[in-house]
């Protein structure tokens, strides 16, 4: 069993993996109205893996005995001046996530609450890799800003980001 608190968190951290992909999904059709359907692809990509993120916690919070709630996700920002400012935005989001998800741990510690704690750990590494892709794809589309050969090339090349579902293990 969770308790009432950490069940709490974990239904919203539930709900703000789903903003999550509501965000990127917004990204992605952003993109592909500019014209850029690789950089779209990117996105659809990454918004699919933060579904599975959601249900990671879905099926969590339902194995420990808890509640699932379902609430209201809020809609996402759908404009923005540049492709820089979008993977601006992509990094600044993972940095706060990661913040979300030490927040979690933190909680989970002070409840005594080892299996969550345990569980939350997939996410922690999780966090890294998201932050480092942010940051490299950031770099990139910096390169980019003023080449347009630079930016046909990086959209061919965020073109070949294939979804990959989670292993049944990390479901
Ligand atoms: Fe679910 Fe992008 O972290």
């Amino acid at each position: 069993m969770v308790n009432e608190i950490m069940e709490k968190a974990l239904n919203e951290q539930l709900n703000a993996e789903f903003y999550s992909a509501y965000l990127y999904l917004s990204m992605a059709a952003y993109f592909k109205n500019n014209n850029l359907p690789g950089f779209a692809n990117y996105m659809e990509v990454q918004a699919k893996e933060e579904q599975d993120h959601a249900i990671k916690f879905y099926n969590y919070i339902i194995r420990r005995g808890a509640k699932v709630t379902l609430t209201t996700i809020e809609g996402p920002k759908t404009e923005w001046d540049s492709n820089l400012e979008v993977m601006e935005h992509v990094l600044k989001h993972e940095q706060y996530v990661t913040s979300l998800i030490n927040d979690l741990v933190d909680l989970a510690i002070e409840q005594k609450d080892h299996a969550t704690n345990n569980f939350l750990q997939w996410y922690v590494n999780e966090q890294v890799e998201e932050e480092e892709n942010a940051m490299d794809c950031l770099a990139k589309v910096r390169l980019a800003k003023d080449n347009p050969q630079v930016l046909y090339d990086l959209n061919n090349e965020f073109a070949t980001r294939v979804y990959t579902p989670l292993a049944p293990e990390d479901q």
